[in-house]
């Protein structure tokens, strides 16, 4: 087995830099899987649909897909009572066509939530609650077949004083209309309708900046690991974490305390996933692509690493390539120099990069 980890690892290494070679080394969903690991990716349908190319890239690399924004509530159920499944349904069948898993994402945010739904929350708890299990029942029993992993509820940990935005509050919660509507049990109750609904589904909890060295990482880690284990205290049902992973080369980043955080939430007997990483540069570039995609890989390398050493065994970047990101779209963390991000594994011509190589480095 370690001779054929080493040959694999070999052929994906000089094979990141040759394209016509890339064809025939495996995947880096193989060499994950080799390596006990899954490597995916988040996909967007409409993109799907009109570009071959990406979806023969996305069933050689990704052995599991997340809908980029088909799971989220203002597409499944845009009005009060109607549901619209067919963008999910596009995910589904692509995932299906590549034998491939699929993330769902996400049950309960207090982002991309259709007009109705902050009214009817603050119709009163009792109104509230019945919102929110018909979407979650509903969504679940629509799903069940091909969806066995849901991020149940998402960003649900109060933004800290010294993050980007933060929220004005010094309790654990952020402040959405699902804590004003329904209190601090709100969590909870989510998961228990999701397990309630389908007993064998995982529920994951998913939130972002937990990674960085920094005094809001540092308060927010531990907010969240307050929250978490009070839910396991009230045999919560939860089965894992997911840890969002937009990394931002700013920030400073210790592995150690990374993956002390990811073992103490693997302690508690939780598995821990990387679910949407992508690497945001420095405001600072340095001088040539080359450089540029060099130091994208070292800084997720060193993340992905101490993930891995804390117990982390599934992995997805948030996209594949430069081209179709947040990153590049999102006018909130898009560049105001002229510049793109080049913060995934391909660039915008489907090209791997630095990070590819890394990535297949960091599975064999
Ligand atoms: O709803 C339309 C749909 O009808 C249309 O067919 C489709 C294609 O044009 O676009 C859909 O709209 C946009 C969608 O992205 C696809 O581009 C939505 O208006 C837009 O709000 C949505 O943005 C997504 C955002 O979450 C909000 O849902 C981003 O793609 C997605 O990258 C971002 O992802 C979040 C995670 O869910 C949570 N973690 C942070 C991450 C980045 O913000």
């Amino acid at each position: 087995m370690r001779l054929r980890r080493r040959t694999l690892a070999g052929l994906a290494g000089v094979a990141a830099f040759h394209r016509p070679a890339l064809a025939q080394a495996p995947g880096l969903r193989d060499l994950a899987r080799i390596r006990g690991m899954t490597f995916g990716t988040a996909v967007r349908s409409e993109i799907m649909e009109r570009d071959p190319a990406l979806v023969a890239l996305t069933a050689r690399e990704a052995a599991i897909v997340v809908g980029e924004w088909e799971g989220k509530w203002d597409v499944l159920q845009p009005e009060r009572g109607r549901f619209d499944f067919e963008p999910l349904r596009a995910v589904i069948r692509h995932a299906q066509a590549a034998n491939q898993r699929i993330r769902g994402h996400t049950l309960l945010w207090h982002v991309a939530m259709p007009p109705w739904l902050a009214p009817a929350l603050a119709e009163g708890p009792a109104q509230a609650r019945a919102v929110l299990e018909t979407h979650i029942t509903t969504v679940l029993a629509e799903t069940r077949a091909a969806i066995r992993d849901w991020d149940v509820v998402n960003e649900v940990i109060a933004v800290p004083p010294g993050s980007d935005n933060p929220d004005p509050t010094d309790g654990d919660l952020r402040p959405t209309p699902w804590l004003q509507a329904l209190g601090p049990g709100y969590i909870e109750t989510a998961l228990r309708i999701a397990r309630q609904a389908d007993p064998t589904l995982r529920l994951t909890l998913n939130e972002f900046d937990l990674y960085a060295d920094t005094r809001g990482a540092n308060t927010k880690r531990q907010r969240l690991l307050r929250v978490v284990r009070g839910l396991l205290d009230r045999n919560c049902p939860l089965d894992a974490i997911g840890i969002q992973g937009h990394l931002q080369m700013r920030d400073p980043f210790r592995p150690e305390i990374f993956t002390a955080f990811v073992r103490s939430l693997h302690e508690l007997g939780l598995a821990v996933l990387i679910t949407e990483m992508d690497v945001r540069e420095p405001d600072q570039l340095a001088p040539t692509l080359e450089a540029r995609d060099a130091a994208v890989a070292e800084y997720a390398t060193r993340f992905l690493q101490a993930a891995i050493d804390g117990g982390a065994r599934t992995f997805l970047t948030w996209g594949l390539t430069d081209r179709d990101s947040w990153l590049v779209t999102d006018p909130g963390v898009a560049r105001r120099d002229g510049q793109t991000h080049r913060g995934h594994p391909y660039d915008a011509e489907l090209r791997p990069k630095a990070l590819r190589a890394a990535l297949a480095r960091l599975f064999s």
